[in-house]
């Protein structure tokens, strides 16, 4: 145990067991879903909320959003308070939404408005208060904040590629995963796994890209990775060397605490097209509950340059890109050859809740510790009753998490919390229009 991370790094053993016991709880009263109420959540795209009651699980709690006929967003308890039916049946009214069973109705912060069938001078509905969140509704999503200072919430933070608008906004969800939200989180703090899971169909490069990239399990591994810890959360950035001593194959990734990802720059100069394209891809969680969340993916891709389409996202019929074999019994069959789904495919493998005492961390694992220390200061922050990281009482107008991907002159390399490559600067090699590799 002496070169392990876990006995160097992590805080005492008792209380880092505690901490990984702790810390996939998403319900209400438990230390991880305390922490997980001091922040905003995404709970539906805009698009989804019209007409309609939808059934929302968030945070281990059965609710209900939905949009008054004035339009404004709610998000209520699911069971009506008087006979416990489903508001998902629940009928849209002007200021409110009707139990389609005996009529009670609810406004968009849980007074009682109406009760049809009690006599005219029944006072019972002001001694109902259903339970009910706040909710905003900002760049193309529903958010809420289920934390114990509802009338007073802090602000939602903007972030970046949903608040800009120097390109085009892609944001899609409904991608669903039947384990715990973690498993994801620490797949992002955790890239070493790049070069090895996928790496594992090694893809062709063609010959006039080799001086610059080889990206494969020989030339990487391990691969270099420096974690830094920055006021939202951490990035991980690897610094490759390439067959060019004057240019450097630069990689971040980035987490925002506690549900945002960002691998972003994607498309520009990312191997091995290197198109014209300049996307920044990642995506947000919506916890659902200890075994279940969705991914909401978000893209940015510049204005004047858009020239395809958006690369991410599981194939439909959740098959890679190898053979199936007849023989094969596995649930994912043939699964190699789309990072998306490898990653799919080894997260769900951890378990629905990893047994994380088990586990043995290496020195490849101190962007796992790094997320775990994070985690487990804001845990104990929200328990001692002080804000958590990436809580802001003054409105942040954006919050950025710029990430950079691609080549560049060892000239303009700088690292450092607040002193990374900027995708925004439109550096890196990217094909001009001729089709010649140059840097932009
Ligand atoms: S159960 Fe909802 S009004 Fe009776
Ligand atoms: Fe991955």
């Amino acid at each position: 145990m002496s070169d392990s991370i876990v006995e160097r790094a992590a805080p005492a053993q008792s209380g880092y067991q505690q901490l990984l016991d702790d810390l996939p709880r998403t319900g209400p009263g438990t230390k991880g879903g305390e922490m997980l109420r001091r922040y905003w959540h995404p709970v539906c795209l805009s698009s989804d909320l019209q007409d309609i009651p939808i059934a929302v699980r968030m945070l281990s709690e059965d609710l209900v959003a939905f949009r008054d006929g004035q339009g404004r967003p709610g998000l209520l308890g699911i069971r009506c308070p008087h006979r416990l039916a489903s508001l998902e049946y629940g009928q849209i009214r002007h200021d409110g939404l009707m139990c389609s069973y005996h009529g009670w109705k609810y406004d968009v912060q849980g007074r009682c408005i109406d009760t049809p069938l009690e006599p005219c001078d029944s006072q019972i509905k002001h001694n109902i208060r259903h339970l009910w969140y706040p909710v905003e509704e900002w760049g193309g999503a529903v958010w809420t904040y289920m934390g114990q200072e509802k009338e007073n919430p802090p602000p939602l933070p903007k972030i970046d590629v949903l608040a800009r608008d120097d390109g085009v906004v892609k944001l899609v969800n409904g991608d669903i995963r039947n384990y715990n939200y973690l498993n994801w989180m620490e797949n992002f703090a955790d890239m070493g796994h790049a070069t090895i899971l996928h790496g594992l169909v090694v893809r062709d490069i063609p010959d006039e890209l080799k001086p610059y990239n080889d990206y494969s399990i020989k030339s990487y591994s391990p691969l270099p990775l420096e974690h830094v810890e920055t006021d939202f959360g951490m990035k991980t950035v690897s610094v490759l060397d390439t067959g060019d001593p004057q240019v450097k194959f630069v990689n971040t990734w980035s987490l925002v605490v506690p549900v945002h990802w960002r691998f972003s720059g994607i498309r520009s100069g990312f191997p091995p097209d290197f198109t014209d394209e300049r996307q920044e891809g990642g995506g947000m969680i919506r916890i659902i509950d200890d075994t279940h969340f969705e991914l909401f993916r978000y893209s940015l891709t510049r204005k004047g340059n858009f020239t395809g389409g958006w690369l991410f996202g599981l194939p439909e019929n959740l098959k890679g890109t190898v053979e199936e074999r007849p023989y094969d019994k596995r649930r994912y069959k043939g699964w190699e050859g789309i990072p998306a789904l490898e990653d799919l495919v080894l997260q769900e493998s951890q378990g629905a809740i990893p047994e994380r005492r088990l586990e043995h961390l290496a020195s490849s694992d101190r962007g796992v510790v790094m997320l775990r220390r994070i985690w487990h200061k804001a845990m104990a922050d929200v328990a001692e009753g002080r804000d958590p990281k990436a809580v802001w009482r003054d409105a942040k107008p954006m919050l950025e998490v710029d990430t950079f991907h691609g080549h560049i002159h060892v000239n303009e390399l700088k690292i450092g919390p607040d002193n990374m490559p900027s995708s925004r600067d439109g550096a890196g090699l990217i094909r001009d229009k001729e089709g010649k590799l140059v840097f932009a």
